[in-house]
């Protein structure tokens, strides 16, 4: 059996959390592939709430393997702690030895920099995951895998620190790092972490020609990919499909399905174009409903209608066979609701999605409604269960987007899911 990739399709926070848990139970392993702990991904179920930023959402199924693969960048405190949160042992969890380290300068760093941005500020989560990825791709990074020879590490480091440490004090004005705290903390993360880190592509790859599903797990999504994405509001690495296979090295064949997950609208935290953004009270009124903040920064998120403009394009570059759609029941009530077919671009009527942020900025949504419905959608299971107006908008999603909803979420609950057809054979 293959490996299925569940990736977020829009702005991130798309509820995928809630869905791989949901997806587990029919998998041997779920895999992260980038991002960090910039992410926070929420599973609701019957053992309780759990709020994770790194380890893979798999983790409430004893059967499941967990892993967070080399494309991942990992601030081992953060991990550390949600491994003791969750009580995990290395028979449940496994860290590449290949992931890039957040060092305690990365966080400083990716700080200061917003800071001076000033009025261009991005709006990162503040976690270290842009400066860590600037140090993978320049040659300086620091591996998982390092940390297993601590006293070569304390060699290496005070240069490394002095570098960050003049960036910090005379680009930025900051406080330095201190050199002695870092050696420390490398040798607690080695001593604490050294049964969790395996080459995990060797997991992934076992797993498979064993004949069971993988799960790989998407962070953020396609609209904040590096390349793909609303460059330069995205985040440092790849969300999409491609990100998969660099990410946890894997081929392409090993896939049985690539699935999109899609808010029923959207959401979008930090800077950046947002084309179909609801400003005042019809946002805050969603936002409130939907408590929609963000699980990593608490920040509000920004709310605006279905952009079918952009879910085409992520769907074009991701290869998505199939769409899973969360938070229906947040739509339930609503008189009229829209979707974006396409964009006016200077004068000109355009569904294309416009790559550069500039042109984004510039573009205007043309819309169509469909009719709200006033029955609830709350927790339905089954099909036939859908209201005439929440299937409606579901089909018009579908024939915006030109792929089959498989999958509905129709609350947080693990329980409040609707499959209409089984992505996981
Ligand atoms: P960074 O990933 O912290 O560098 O932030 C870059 C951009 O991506 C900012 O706009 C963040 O708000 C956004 N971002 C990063 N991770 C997530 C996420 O998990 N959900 C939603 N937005 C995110």
């Amino acid at each position: 059996m293959p490996a299925y990739a569940v990736i977020g399709a829009q702005w991130g926070d798309e509820g995928k959390g809630k869905i791989i848990d949901f997806l587990a139970e029919k998998a041997a392993i779920i895999a992260r592939y980038s991002g960090g702990n910039n992410a926070g991904h929420t599973v609701i179920n019957d053992a309780g709430t759990f709020k994770l930023h790194l380890v893979p959402s798999g983790i409430c199924w004893p059967h499941t393997m967990n892993v967070i693969g080399n494309g991942v960048v990992v601030d081992p405190e953060v991990l550390l702690k949600e491994i003791g949160e969750n009580n995990l042992d290395p028979s449940r969890l496994a860290v590449s030895d290949r992931a890039h380290l957040i060092m305690p300068y990365h966080v400083v760093l990716d700080r200061l920099e917003e800071a001076k941005r000033g009025d261009a500020a991005i709006g990162t989560t503040g976690r270290g995951v842009g400066p860590a990825y600037v140090d993978k791709v320049a040659r300086q990074g620091l591996r998982v895998g390092e940390l297993l020879d601590p006293e070569e590490l304390a060699l290496r480091l005070p240069e490394i620190v002095a570098f960050k440490n003049e960036i910090i004090t005379k680009i930025y004005g900051g406080n330095p790092v201190d050199i002695e705290d870092i050696i420390a903390l490398t040798k607690k993360w080695a001593t604490e972490l050294a049964e969790y880190i395996r080459p995990v592509e060797n997991l992934v790859a076992d797993a498979l020609d064993n004949g069971e599903n993988v799960i790989v797990e998407g962070a953020q999504g396609a609209l904040l990919d590096l390349d793909h994405g609303t460059y330069p509001y995205v985040t440092s690495s790849n969300p999409t499909v491609g990100g998969t296979l660099t990410g946890l090295g894997m081929g392409p064949r090993s896939y049985g399905g690539v699935a999109g997950v899609f808010k029923a609208y959207c959401t979008r935290v930090g800077a950046g174009p947002f084309p179909t953004e609801i400003h005042g009270a019809e946002g805050d009124r969603i936002r409130e409903m939907a408590g929609e903040f963000g699980v990593t920064t608490g920040r509000a998120r920004r709310i605006g209608w279905f952009d079918g403009v952009a879910a085409k394009y992520s769907a074009r570059v991701n290869g998505f066979d199939g769409l899973i759609v969360t938070r229906l029941d947040t739509l339930d009530g609503w008189d009229e609701i829209k979707i974006c077919v396409a964009y006016e671009l200077d004068g000109k009527r355009t569904d294309q999605f416009p790559i550069d942020a500039a042109r984004l900025e510039r573009a205007k949504p043309i819309y169509e409604s469909v009719p709200g419905w006033t029955e609830s959608t709350r927790s339905i299971t089954k099909p036939s269960q859908i209201n005439d107006g929440a299937k409606a908008y579901l089909n018009k999603l579908e024939e915006v987007i030109g792929v089959p909803i498989k999958i509905v979420s129709t609350g947080p609950h693990r329980d409040e899911t609707l499959v209409i057809e089984d992505l996981i054979g």
